[in-house]
């Protein structure tokens, strides 16, 4: 019994000095904000952890490792320095990306460096999972463009021209995805209502040459159910925001006209444009005739 005690008295010393401790941590709110690295948290607790980042996001600071993985988040408002092609050019041109503050272009740019040292796995995978409106679909299109970036070909005899349209039409893949795939939410306004790989392929100069997209769990009831105050895919929005009189004709889509199909079409969000979609469309290889079949087919659905 005594022993028993003993232990319960030293697991209650123990807890206690635990307890000591985060709050020694917490109340130094100074330098929270200091750790760049989770794993540098001591104690790790989900309290301390929570409170780094709350204390980073408070200081503009997005971006926090956690040992090799990278924490990132939202802003929620344009921060233009943070993705500016200087910037990107720091990250690439660094002796030591990871010595650089925390962010994307560090995990992008050492991921390029081990496909050029061929280091194993000589295919490398960036992972970019979390909530809904946490940033995923930002995160790869800021991945996608630091690779047609820094892996964009060099300049070859007979011209740019054919390399040019891949880093485009690797960049225009996005806009054309989304339109078809994502929708308003009560989360997110560009929520993915789909799960993708993209795969970026590189010649032995480690230039882009290609890219595959496959994607994965489309909700495809949302085209017939969407639950009150979300959205159709944008795309449906899109066709009968952005189509001209002619276009209006031939698709027998009448001005003005509502559909029990489009909720909430009155909001005019950023992701209605349809002249993006058409254009990123025309820089795929879908010419004008090929789109208006997919513009009539996406009506009849
Ligand atoms: N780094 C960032 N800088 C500025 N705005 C951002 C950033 N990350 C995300 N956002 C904003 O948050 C919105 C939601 O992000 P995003 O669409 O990437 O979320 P998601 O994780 O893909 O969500 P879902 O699972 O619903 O598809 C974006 O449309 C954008 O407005
Ligand atoms: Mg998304």
């Amino acid at each position: 019994e005594n022993g028993q005690r003993e232990d319960s008295l030293i697991q209650n010393d123990l807890s206690e000095s635990f307890e000591e401790e985060v709050r020694a941590f917490l109340g130094d709110e100074e330098k929270l904000h200091l750790f760049d690295d989770l794993t540098k948290v001591n104690p790790v607790t989900t309290m301390t952890v929570l409170k780094c980042l709350q204390a980073r996001y408070r200081a503009n600071l997005f971006y926090t490792n956690a040992g090799c993985s990278l924490v990132a988040l939202n802003p929620f408002q344009p921060i233009s320095c943070l993705y500016s092609p200087e910037l990107m050019r720091e990250y690439h041109v660094a002796l030591c990306p990871q010595d650089l503050k925390p962010h994307i272009f560090a995990v992008a740019e050492q991921t390029y460096r081990n496909v050029q040292k061929q280091m194993d796995p000589v295919n490398q995978s960036i992972i970019v999972s979390g909530e809904s409106g946490a940033g995923k679909t930002w995160t790869s299109r800021c991945l996608m463009k630091f690779y047609a970036s820094v892996a964009a070909s060099v300049i070859s005899p007979e011209g740019n021209q054919t390399v040019e349209r891949i880093e485009k039409r690797v960049l225009d893949s996005n806009p054309v995805m989304e339109a078809f795939g994502n929708a308003c939410t009560l989360r997110n306004n560009n929520s993915s209502r789909f799960g993708k790989y993209i795969q970026l392929q590189l010649d032995r100069f480690h230039h882009l040459t290609g890219a595959s997209i496959q994607t994965f769990l489309l909700e495809k009831t949302r085209v017939a159910y969407q639950a009150p105050n979300e959205r159709n895919f944008h795309i449906f929005y899109q066709i009968t925001k952005g189509a001209t009189a002619e276009e209006r004709l031939e698709w027998n889509l009448p001005e003005g006209a509502e559909y029990r199909w489009l909720p909430n079409s009155e909001r005019n969000l950023e992701e209605d444009s349809f002249e993006v979609t058409r254009g990123a469309m025309f820089h795929l290889g879908i010419d004008g005739a090929m789109q208006s079949n997919i513009f009539k087919v996406s009506r009849d659905t």
